[in-house]
């Protein structure tokens, strides 16, 4: 179909409120019901293909819906599903139940909750399509808009279709057209129905240093509800949900994902009626009157992304996978191998030493560091956490030659550099907060909440990101800079600009100054950090490359932060970092073979006292990062294999897309009541073909008695062995983990 506006145009029938009964006309006329048959209409549908899932969504003068979401079957078929959903009204209910749309109305008679809701002094509460049109549609998206002409509402869907990947990214514009201003209290970027059966919630919740936990509850009438109200995506509530039956597992079973792209205030719901329908809805929370618009004006929504599986979750993520690396992440760096990274965090703080920092640099290339991040404490004032924040200028009192000559010493050792910034934040403590007072978002008469001594500029006003990107452009100009680490470090709780709500238009500015400066410095890599994972989403993701997953580098907690981050972000994405012996966060000891051993599945780096090292944990480490090295591509680009786990294990696979090579880590986190683990079972492999089994990780015997894995080590075994036989681990201790590669 070419795109252009065509009026909605098969053969369907209709009921008086738009309805649609999409039996061929003349069943209908011999089926009818309560719920049909009064008009025939002309109407359009819109057939999404991939490669094992499609999606039909129907543009009926109802306004659009999806009619048909989940395993590939022809047009027909899926047309024909709407019928098999057709039911007689139940007693004591309304003779019409009007179905979940892309938005649903209350106007509509839909009583769950509604995908709009405005007004405007009161007045315009009651919107209700009455003409609808496809505007445009491909193979790969569409575009549906439909208007309200009592109020001069209109409300334009777009989905874009990724056929490879298998994901649906949704979104709306609300455009008011009509005399009065009006207040957009919630415009959901779009409302998807659910399947009854698959009942079952995950969500991914946490905290500072503990993100990506994963919640489940099975979804009882009524509604799953989870806001973030942070001014960020925040560590508590990660904008995705999956929906399952109680039997799918990681290999098996139908599963929904679901993720707003977004990164300030959200809403999530996952909404079962009485009648047992289910809806999943997400969009961006608005604050009380953040949101007007004037006749003309148009409200853009985030964007939800969706994917369906009938192969389990594994699928669902590798699905995610795919459309991060093809369709958001920049070629620029998708052709690149991610660079080893060498953080100064946990090293050094604020104790800036050039000195100290060289010896540092000389260190970390001797591992094999291939980039060296200087983090938090470079610029004027800031020798602890409250001052300085806003001066983005080196401070010459602890480089007195400026940043050059460490950037020439990390380049002569072959590195690449990089820059921590926190721009949106100032300290009161600061040159630019003294000369500047009035920049902080803040609601007058209110003392501010303080959060690690920190404010938050107001990026709605136009000389606020000029200074920032003034700043910012002449550090990357004037040096040698190859990567910037972009923090956010508070929760914003007084969003105020004037008076009035601005969050909306805060994250759309943190947006913007992020694409300006990479207009500007198109080859600098940016990574988006906000005390660890606290601003990690697609939205942001669309402007950077690389998310800091955790402020926790405790390797037992990363396991469980790792795996739930897995649902949606790739491991190229997510920064996987060595940290400490004993970790600075949660106090706990580990080896240098199980934090490498977690490490090396992300986009591996490290943040520890290299000059502390013992001889054999700097063997370790640089070990670990060949190994890292030689098996990049394969970690970065392969299919995620969860496999399921007891309680005191972790087990993953990386397998390559042609099945010919993997890697499968197992981590024992916890204690094990049984003598001997139970039989690691594969998945993904070819059945027919024989690998290649070598024991990668540990090279030591700490805590796993290596003699114990040589039965394995060479061996060559089918994929039908691995997958439904298994093999046998040792006994290892807690805290240890096993590594290894399989080759055809
Ligand atoms: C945040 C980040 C850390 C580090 C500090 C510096 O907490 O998440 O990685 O950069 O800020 O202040």
């Amino acid at each position: 179909m070419a795109a252009q506006e065509t009026l909605v145009s098969s053969l369907v029938t209709v009921n008086h409120r738009g309805q649609i009964d999409p039996r061929p006309k003349e069943m209908a006329g011999r089926l009818g019901n309560k719920h049909s048959n009064q008009t025939v209409c002309m109407a359009e549908d819109i057939y999404f293909e991939g490669t094992s899932t499609c999606i039909l969504i129907a543009a009926e003068q109802g306004g659009p819906r999806i009619l048909y979401w989940g395993k590939k079957i022809p047009i027909e078929d899926a047309r024909l599903t709407g019928m098999m959903h057709q039911r007689a009204p139940a007693a004591g209910t309304p003779s019409i139940e009007e179905s979940i749309r892309l938005s649903p109305t209350m106007a509509s008679g839909f009583v769950g909750m509604p995908g709009l809701e405005m007004h405007a002094d009161g007045q315009v509460w009651d919107v209700l399509p009455d003409s609808v049109v496809v505007a445009e549609q491909s193979a790969k998206s569409a575009s549906i808009r439909w208007r309200d002409s009592r109020h001069g509402i209109d409300l334009e869907a777009r989905l874009t279709w990724c056929p490879e990947s298998g994901v649906l990214a949704l979104d709306h514009r609300l455009t008011n057209d009509g005399d009065r201003c009006v207040t957009v209290d919630w415009c959901c970027a779009g409302a998807v129905p659910v399947s009854s059966h698959l009942d079952l919630v995950t969500s991914f919740h946490g905290r500072w240093a503990l993100e990506f936990q994963q919640n489940q509850l099975s979804l009882p009438t009524g509604a799953f509800v989870r806001e973030s109200r942070r001014g960020r995506t925040s560590h508590a509530s990660f904008p995705g949900l999956v929906m399952q039956e109680g039997c799918t597992s990681e290999s098996q079973g139908e599963a929904f994902g679901f993720h707003l792209g977004w990164s300030g205030n959200h809403r999530l719901i996952a909404e079962k009626l009485n009648d047992g329908r289910i809806q999943v809805q997400m969009g961006e929370l608005l604050l009380p009157g953040e949101v007007r618009l004037e006749r003309g004006e148009t409200y853009q929504t985030p964007t939800l992304y969706g994917s369906y599986s009938a192969e389990g979750l594994s699928k669902l993520s590798q699905n995610f996978h795919d459309f991060v690396r093809t369709k958001l992440l920049r070629e620029v760096v998708r052709s690149k191998p991610r660079p080893v990274h060498y953080n100064t965090w946990e090293a050094v703080y604020f104790d800036h030493r050039p000195e100290r920092l060289m010896q540092l640099a000389n260190k970390a290339a001797e591992v094999g560091v291939e980039r060296f991040v200087l983090d938090d404490g470079w610029f004027l004032g800031r020798r602890n956490d409250a001052a300085g924040l806003g001066d983005w200028f080196v401070d010459l009192a602890i480089y007195p030659d400026g940043l050059g000559p460490l950037i020439d010493h990390v380049r002569s050792l072959g590195m690449e550099f990089g820059l921590w910034v926190e721009p949106e934040m100032v300290n009161p403590d600061s040159d630019l907060y003294r000369a500047h007072p009035g920049w902080v978002l803040s609601a007058p008469g209110i003392e501010q909440i303080p959060s690690r001594n920190q404010l938050v500029l107001d990026l709605t006003k136009a000389e606020v990101t000029a200074y920032l990107f003034e700043r910012l452009d002449a550090l990357l100009t004037e040096h040698d800079i190859a990567y910037l680490k972009w923090d956010m470090n508070r929760d914003i709780h007084h969003p105020g600009n004037d008076g009035q709500a601005v969050t909306h238009r805060q994250t759309l500015a943190v947006y913007e100054l992020i694409e300006r400066v990479r207009r500007a410095h198109p080859l600098v890599e940016i990574e988006s950090c906000a005390s660890g994972g606290a601003r990690a989403d697609y939205g942001v993701l669309a402007h950077t490359d690389r998310i800091w997953t955790s402020d926790s580098n405790d390797a037992i907690d990363r396991q469980s932060i790792q795996r739930g981050a897995s649902f949606f972000f790739p491991s190229l994405v997510l920064g996987a970092h060595v940290g400490p012996r004993t970790c600075h966060i949660t106090g706990r000891m580990l080896s240098m073979e199980m934090r490498a051993a977690t490490a090396l599945f992300g986009h591996m780096g490290m943040e520890l006292d290299l000059a502390e090292m013992t001889e054999d944990e700097a063997k370790t480490l640089k070990n670990a990062v060949d190994i890292h090295k030689k098996h990049r591509s394969l970690i970065h680009s392969g299919d995620v294999i969860r496999l399921d786990s007891p309680k005191y294990a972790n087990a993953f696979m990386m397998a390559s897309k042609d099945q010919n090579e993997a890697l499968v880590s197992y981590a024992q986190v916890g204690t094990r009541a049984a003598t001997t683990p139970e039989l690691l079972r594969l998945r993904g492999l070819n059945a027919k073909q024989s690998y290649q089994l070598n024991v990668v990780w540990p090279q030591t015997d700490v805590g796993v008695a290596l003699d114990q894995l040589d039965h394995l080590n060479g061996m060559k075994v089918s994929g039908a062995v691995l997958m439904s036989v298994g093999m046998q681990l040792p006994a290892m201790n807690p805290e240890t983990a096993v590594i290894l590669h399989l080759s055809s």
